[in-house]
């Protein structure tokens, strides 16, 4: 069944492009306009929301959180992530205007599930981004976005979140090309970028997996792990830390890179791993200065910092003990390769330590308890 992998997490993670590729897939017409003929909600409903509450948790929440970024800066109305169980039990505000998007791999967690029951009961209409036909959620969800990733069976969920991403982004792009609020040609251009990912990823597991090994091997004592990212790298910073959690048993803490200096730079000790997801150099823009300054700060405290920077970029060189390189791609498009260092680095520090990264201790596949 794992088709010669060591491991499932090792083939799902060598699924990623795949992931992506098959969740693209039969989703665009003749003329490169999305048609999600399974949202099954009419374009005058849709046009009327004003606001979307995405319910998730674990991975699933830090897909939803990166694609915050790209639906409000593509559809300009607001989007909040809420952790399925916090947002069940406080009274939240939903109205028949608003879309509650229900995050699920398994489509079996019952925390998700609860909070969408509630949802309905206030009158807001459910749609589910689901990888597993016909579960729980996806069933009780008014529509529902499939996932093409295949079956996720690694507890660590890997080439689901990218799937994730990327079904939330086509959302995303749709409400944008029915409310008309981006031109057809610049949906298109994104929509060939998101084509083009698959071979990036391809890129990243064929390039930089040698470093990343290299890298876990180094730092496979270390105790702690700070993971630091802004914008988009900010959920992406998120999942690495959870990876590493999950899998190998190590205390880490992912936060965002402004925060530093807010608290968390008090951790910060000769020889404390830094995790840094650097955004594009390109254009020098102010995002990446923020980030690069960061990593000057914990550098001058001593810390070991790993860096994920696009090619090429030179700040990344200088302040980096050891760097997973991006190909270029554009900013909202980045946590789909960001995120695949990531995964590799978890497992290997969790294989290198001789634990089961298939089935961690404490933990199931889908939590189906309350
Ligand atoms: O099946 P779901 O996507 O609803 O599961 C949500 C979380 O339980 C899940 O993502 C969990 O955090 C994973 N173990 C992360 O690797």
């Amino acid at each position: 069944e794992k088709g010669g992998w060591p491991s499932f997490m090792d083939k799902e993670i060598h699924e990623d492009p795949e992931a992506v590729a098959n969740t693209l897939l039969g989703r665009f017409d003749a003329k490169g306009d999305i048609v999600l003929d399974e949202v099954r909600i009419e374009p005058e409903v849709l046009r009327s929301i004003d606001r979307i509450v995405v319910v998730a948790c674990g991975t699933a929440s830090y897909a939803g959180l990166v694609a915050r970024y790209a639906i409000e800066h593509w559809v300009r109305i607001p989007v909040e992530v809420e952790l399925a169980h916090e947002f069940r039990y406080r009274d939240p505000i939903l109205t028949p205007r608003t879309l509650v998007v229900a995050i699920s791999q398994s489509g079996e967690t019952m925390d998700t599930l609860m909070a969408i029951r509630h949802a309905r009961e206030q009158g807001s209409r459910v749609l589910a981004i689901c990888n597993t036909q016909g579960a729980s959620i996806p069933r009780e969800s008014d529509a529902v976005l499939y996932t093409h990733a295949g079956p996720e069976i690694a507890v660590a969920s890997t080439k689901a979140f990218v799937a994730q991403i990327v079904a939330a982004y086509l959302l995303g792009l749709y409400f944008a090309q029915i409310k008309g609020t981006m031109f057809r040609d610049e949906i298109h251009h994104i929509v060939q970028q998101l084509r083009s990912m698959p071979e990036k990823i391809q890129w990243v597991l064929d390039t930089q997996a040698d470093t990343v090994n290299r890298t876990a091997t180094h730092m496979v004592n270390a105790r702690s792990f700070l993971f630091l990212g802004r914008h988009v790298g900010y959920p992406v910073a998120l999942e690495g830390a959870l990876k590493l959690k999950e899998i190998a048993y190590t205390f880490t803490e992912g936060f965002a890179a402004g925060e530093l200096k807010h608290g968390p730079i008090a951790l910060v000790d000769a020889g404390e791993p830094v995790v840094v997801i650097v955004p594009s150099s390109r254009g020098r823009s102010t995002l990446h200065n923020k980030v690069v300054s960061g990593i000057e700060e914990v550098k001058a405290r001593g810390a070991y910092t790993i860096v994920v920077a696009e090619e090429g970029d030179p700040d990344a060189e200088r302040y980096a003990d050891a760097v997973f390189w991006r190909p270029v791609c554009s900013t909202l498009l980045s946590p789909l390769v960001d995120v695949v260092p990531l995964q590799l680095f978890a497992m290997d520090m969790a294989m290198l330590k001789g634990y089961d990264v298939d089935k961690p201790r404490n933990l199931a596949k889908s939590v189906t308890v309350e």
